[in-house]
């Protein structure tokens, strides 16, 4: 080769190298600590890149490259690896004594008293183990029967948090190292997936379970690449090169090797604290974005682990204990429907109750007549109801084999049950809705109010359900304006308030008025209009009267603002009665703010001329959303610790940072109270 051509082969080479490498380290940013340093713009401009100079040169692909993420040619069947160690399961516990029990059998094993155990969320997802080998990721195999699993390697390479490479340094790599690990869909990927399987007239999946598991055994990996699967590891099984000592200190290791580490484990503790952190991570399964169905817990001293041994099927050095399932079985005992803020009629099952991962349920969601027809679910059946965080619960599917031949098919009314106008069925879509198209019909007006004081909209505290319906009922809410000029005597004649609820509630309704943007846009309900839509758009927009008079192009122009959004948002505001409602309200004293610091700083602010450190992963918002929000307030945003730092807002997965505050003295706010204090400003 010519000398000159050998010169540019190694630029490319180099460059080839810089692309994998930045490319490499913005994912894991983005995906394991969700905190992007680069927009996905650039992201995507990069990839196309290094596809384009590995399609032309492919001695400098890799296979751990950032391309091999979109997906491989198409398998024909998977192969079969053995496990180096089986894969066992974990014995169950379902009541503290359960625990204790198998406390005892561990003393008296180990003739010792001083045991630590490290607790775990117990994900609710797909088991798999990653063979690294010299820090490369090289196979993947899922667990199978435990001793031989399927080679799924091709896929989980398109798993955005699985690094294909080790972090830290090269020399120092263990020469094998697997990793075992749950693979997890989280609820609002698991949703949006549903929706659109939903959108294609596909078969939707009834968990994020099933889906996970299902998109790990796709023959085609470009399709897997599609799925929206995460992962946590949680265990090693054979490892050369590198040992470890103790369970948490091998989570650690895993973390620093780049793995996503669940953020909610407790390292090295007593049996009194296993028990305690039960109740602790019980609760908090509500707010968490993923499933999981208990907390393992697990001896913490591997030589221990070792000494104790395993069974057949299970080590003796650890147990699951088990959450009520979220997933029960029950009878539907009828099925009626309700009307919807937008006339939009929805069945809903009526239900023998259950009691549903501690919650009892009586009603689950039966979308639409389709989705009833396609189910093909009958008054009479038994039914798999899952409740799954604050989503309403929904009918998975019905148990056929319980069938007696005496249930009764659903038929949709043909009048709205309340206001009794005609139901006329709407298409949209591929799919058809029903609808009260009697806009001033009582139902329709009440879920419109209850939607407007609501907590995403005016959060207006103590007028709930119950007071609203009540209201409407007694003609004293028309329209979103009466909302603000209720009165504290006639409030205090309903049934429901004593005197001080009904002065709290005037209290509430006004500290309300003031009132931002988007928060107001989404209060008013409008189609395909919800809270995210509501904030791309006021964000757009200095003023009300701005969104009021735009058009359907310029919104559609607005990333994240689809044809069908743009289209209702012109409708609602170009009709005289909605214009006529928002006039009303602003007349009844509320005041808009855009979000902008001079407004916000009008009024008190405890974060204002305030500085603050951000660290950790927050769940409601990103990193740098939580950065804008409090510069408008006028917060300084600084990224170290000093004795001069007031606040350290405190997300999960939050490390040196946090030491170091509690060192210094700074205060400390988690999501919770940094969140109930924010929401007195926006
Ligand atoms: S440890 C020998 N830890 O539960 C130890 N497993 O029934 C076995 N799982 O197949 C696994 N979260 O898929 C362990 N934090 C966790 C887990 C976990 C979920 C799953 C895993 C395993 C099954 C055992």
């Amino acid at each position: 080769m010519p000398k000159k051509c050998v010169r540019m082969n190694d630029a490319i080479r180099k460059e080839a190298r810089r692309l994998q490498k930045e490319l490499t380290e913005h994912s894991y940013q983005y995906h394991v600590l969700d905190d992007p340093l680069i927009s996905d713009s650039e992201y995507d401009d990069m990839l196309k890149k290094l596809i384009e100079i590995e399609e032309n040169f492919p001695e400098f692909s890799s296979p751990d490259s950032p391309t091999k993420r979109v997906g491989a040619p198409p398998l024909t069947g998977f192969q079969q690896a053995l496990h180096s160690i089986p894969m066992l399961s974990l014995d169950n516990a379902f009541k503290d004594e359960d625990v204790l029990d198998f406390h005892k059998r561990i003393v008296k094993n180990l003739n010792r008293e001083d045991i630590l155990y490290t607790i775990e969320p117990k994900l609710d997802g797909v088991a798999v183990e990653l063979k690294y080998e010299n820090g490369i990721l090289v196979q993947a195999i899922t667990r199978g029967d435990a001793i031989t699993g399927e080679v799924v390697t091709q896929n989980v390479r398109t798993i955005r948090s699985v690094p294909l490479k080790l972090h830290g340094d090269k020399r120092k790599m263990p020469s094998l190292l697997e990793v075992r690990g749950e693979v997890i869909i989280r609820l609002p990927d698991f949703l949006q997936l549903n929706k659109i399987r939903l959108e294609q007239g596909e078969t939707i999946f009834a968990n994020p379970r099933n889906a996970a598991a299902g998109s790990l055994r796709q023959l085609d990996s470009k399709i897997t690449a599609t799925r929206p699967l995460d992962i946590f590891v949680y265990g090693t099984g054979l490892v050369e090169g590198i040992s470890f000592q103790s369970q948490a200190q091998m989570l650690l290791a895993l973390k620093k090797f780049g793995f996503p580490v669940n953020p909610h484990i407790l390292p090295g503790v007593t049996i009194g604290s296993v028990l305690k952190f039960y109740k602790e991570l019980e609760a908090l399964r509500e707010d968490l974005a993923y499933e999981i169905d208990g907390m393992v817990i697990k001896v913490d001293d591997i030589f221990f682990q070792r000494q104790l041994g395993e069974k057949i099927k299970s080590p003796r050095w650890a147990i699951a204990y088990k959450f009520a399932a979220m997933q029960k079985t029950t009878l539907i005992k009828d099925i009626i429907v309700q009307v919807g803020r937008t006339g939009v009629i929805t069945p809903v099952a009526i239900l023998e109750p259950v009691n549903i991962g501690g919650a009892m349920v009586s009603r689950a969601t039966l979308h639409n007549e389709d989705e009833i027809k396609r189910k093909d679910i009958r008054i009479g059946d038994i039914a798999l109801v899952m409740r799954a965080g604050d989503v309403i619960p929904k009918v998975v599917k019905i148990i056929e084999s319980r069938r007696k031949g005496d249930e009764v098919p659903f038929e949709m009314p043909g009048h709205c049950p309340v206001c009794h106008s005609k139901i006329e069925k709407i298409k949209l879509d591929k799919s058809n809705i029903n609808k009260c198209v009697n806009t001033s019909c009582q139902a329709q007006l009440k879920q419109r109010i209850r939607h407007f004081v609501s907590k995403k909209a005016f959060d207006i505290d103590g007028l709930g359900n119950k007071i609203v319906d009540q209201l409407v009922d007694e003609g004293m809410l028309l329209s979103f304006a009466d909302v603000f000029s209720l009165e504290k005597e006639k409030l205090a004649l309903l049934d429901r308030l004593a005197q001080k609820s009904a002065f709290n509630l005037i209290q509430a309704i006004e500290k309300s008025k003031i009132i931002s943007l988007r928060r107001f846009v989404y209060a008013l309900g409008i189609d395909h209009t919800g809270e995210n839509a509501a904030k791309l758009i006021s964000e757009q927009f200095s003023n009300l009267s701005d969104i009021m008079e735009t058009s359907e192009e310029r919104l559609i122009q607005i990333n994240g603002i689809g044809p069908e959004t743009a289209s209702s948002v012109c409708r609602f505001f170009s009709n005289f009665e909605n214009q006529m409602n928002i006039k009303n309200i602003i007349a009844q004293g509320v005041i808009l703010t855009n979000d902008q610091p001079i407004i916000i700083e009008s009024f008190e602010n405890i974060f204002n001329n305030k500085r603050i450190v951000l660290t950790g992963t927050l769940q409601s918002m990103t990193r740098s959303e939580a950065k804008k929000i409090l510069e408008n307030l006028g917060a300084d945003i600084t990224s170290s610790i000093s004795s001069k730092t007031d606040f350290l807002i405190a997300g999960e997965q939050a490390g040196s940072k946090l030491e170091k505050a509690e060192k210094a003295g700074v205060q400390i706010l988690d999501e919770t109270r940094f969140t109930a204090m924010l929401k007195d400003y926006l």
